[in-house]
């Protein structure tokens, strides 16, 4: 199970592609095209949204149930890369999971707008109210695709609501019920192919000895209960959410892999304490070419995190840490790393604050390791290693893989 333990863009599509090769199944368990995942092998470069990350090695690629699917993305994605050459004959969709419709996108958009200072930040691909509708069971699923009927009833009941929150509560143009039944019987079509029982397969998977390896999206401080709500994804992204967003129990993952920047970035709204003031925030965000992969948006830097990610260790169980991008540190003399928060009382703790306000207001304290400054090639220089063995200390998790660059092969196994 590999998971995000910041806030998202860790580097986790490059971490599973990775562990793909000696895997036969990947699996996404939450989430949808929120997620911008960056794979870089064989002088390829490859920003996958929707499908997991296994497709590009050839591997069974399966969307389970707690996924939200745009039908317009995927047939999209699964079009650009089958026109590079990459077999998509091996995704399946589970027929439980939940269809994003365009009046979902044009409510996250129009809600966004509206909420103006207030606003999430969100990637404004339609997620909040896609899984709002699920919560609230009027949703549309993957397998009502698979009934013309059904599907066209559902629309049109799902449109004679949200058409009048768009032109009244939103004021926006409203959809049109037959060029909407249209598009989405011909994606239907297509879709079609797709859709399995992935649970099953999952569980058949695991029973004849395959390995599984699930791809979480987004992160740990994104989680809708963990996360720093209201700035948060509306999925749960948490590691034991892999279970129940694919249909197995949770006594079948036997392995937790963390990961997490060697500093941290946050896309979107909300509070950050360790984000960099002045000059260096600029730095890390351009020699880390800090951009988001969905929404080319400037990703806020800052300094790495340990009371934020000693919260991640906790809420997923992590069995190890993957620490990636610890190349982007070489620009730097001195590396301060956040071991304590100092909160508005004066007192420090270790730990995440469980109150929002708190929160919101710590102050980082920081410990100022040794830069190394020069390239990450091969091994890693004392003070790179030194610096990954203090978070493997300070954590009490061992830290088995350091990236040292955006391509599969720029990766140091500590362990
Ligand atoms: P994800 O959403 O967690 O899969 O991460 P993203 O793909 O959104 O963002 C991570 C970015 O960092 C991508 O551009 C990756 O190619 C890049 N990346 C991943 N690992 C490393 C690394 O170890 N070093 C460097 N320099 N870049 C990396
Ligand atoms: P990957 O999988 C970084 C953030 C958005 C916003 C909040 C809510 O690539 O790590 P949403 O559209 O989900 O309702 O937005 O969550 N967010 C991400 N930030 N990486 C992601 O995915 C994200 N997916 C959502 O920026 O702050
Ligand atoms: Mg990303």
């Amino acid at each position: 199970m590999i998971v995000g333990a910041q806030w998202g863009d860790e580097g986790k599509g490059k971490i599973v592609d990775l562990l793909a090769q000696e895997s036969d199944v990947v699996c996404r368990y939450q989430g949808g095209p929120n997620a911008g995942h960056t794979i870089i092998a064989g002088g390829e470069t490859f920003k996958i949204r929707q499908v997991p990350s296994g497709v590009i090695s050839g591997k069974t690629s399966m969307i389970g149930a707690g996924c939200v699917v745009d039908p317009e993305v995927l047939l999209a994605e699964l079009d650009e890369l089958g026109s590079r050459g990459i077999d998509t004959s091996s995704v399946v969709v589970s027929g439980n999971a939940h269809l994003i419709m365009p009046w979902h996108v044009a409510i996250d958009q129009a809600s966004e707008r509206r909420l103006g200072k207030l606003k999430i930040g969100t990637t404004r691909r339609g997620i909040g109210p896609a899984y709002a509708d699920k919560a609230s069971r009027i949703g549309i699923r993957v397998q009502d695709v698979l009934d013309p009927k059904i599907l066209r009833q559902k629309i049109e009941v799902a449109l004679a609501e949200k058409n009048i929150w768009l032109e009244r509560v939103y004021e926006v143009a409203p959809f049109e019920l037959e060029e909407i039944a249209a598009r989405y019987e011909s994606y239907a079509q297509r879709l079609r192919a797709y859709v399995g029982d992935t649970s099953l397969l999952v569980d058949r998977a695991l029973r004849t000895g395959k390995e599984v390896l699930f791809e979480g999206a987004q992160a740990t401080l994104l989680d809708l209960d963990h996360g720093t709500y209201p700035f948060v994804t509306s999925s749960s992204t948490v590691a034991a959410n892999a279970a129940t967003g694919m249909g197995i129990g949770p006594t079948r993952i036997d392995r937790v892999i963390g990961v997490a920047k060697a500093y941290v970035t946050r896309v979107g709204e909300g509070p950050f304490p360790t984000e960099i003031q002045g000059p260096d925030q600029e730095r890390v965000r351009e020699v880390g070419g800090e951009f988001g992969t969905v929404t080319g948006r400037e990703r806020r830097c800052g300094w790495l995190d340990l009371v934020a990610l000693r919260y991640a260790v906790r809420l997923n169980g992590l069995t190890s840490l993957a620490l990636t991008k610890l190349d982007v540190l070489s620009a730097f003399p001195e590396l301060p790393v956040c071991v304590r928060y100092r909160l508005r009382d004066g007192t420090e703790t270790e730990d995440f604050p469980a109150h929002q306000s708190d929160f919101h207001t710590a102050k980082p304290v920081y410990e100022t390791l040794a830069g190394w400054r020069e390239p990450l090639d091969g091994e890693l220089p004392a003070a790179a290693r030194a610096y990954a063995d203090f978070v493997e200390r300070t954590l009490d998790v061992e830290v088995s893989l350091v990236g040292t660059g955006a391509e599969r092969e720029r990766v140091v196994a500590l362990r």
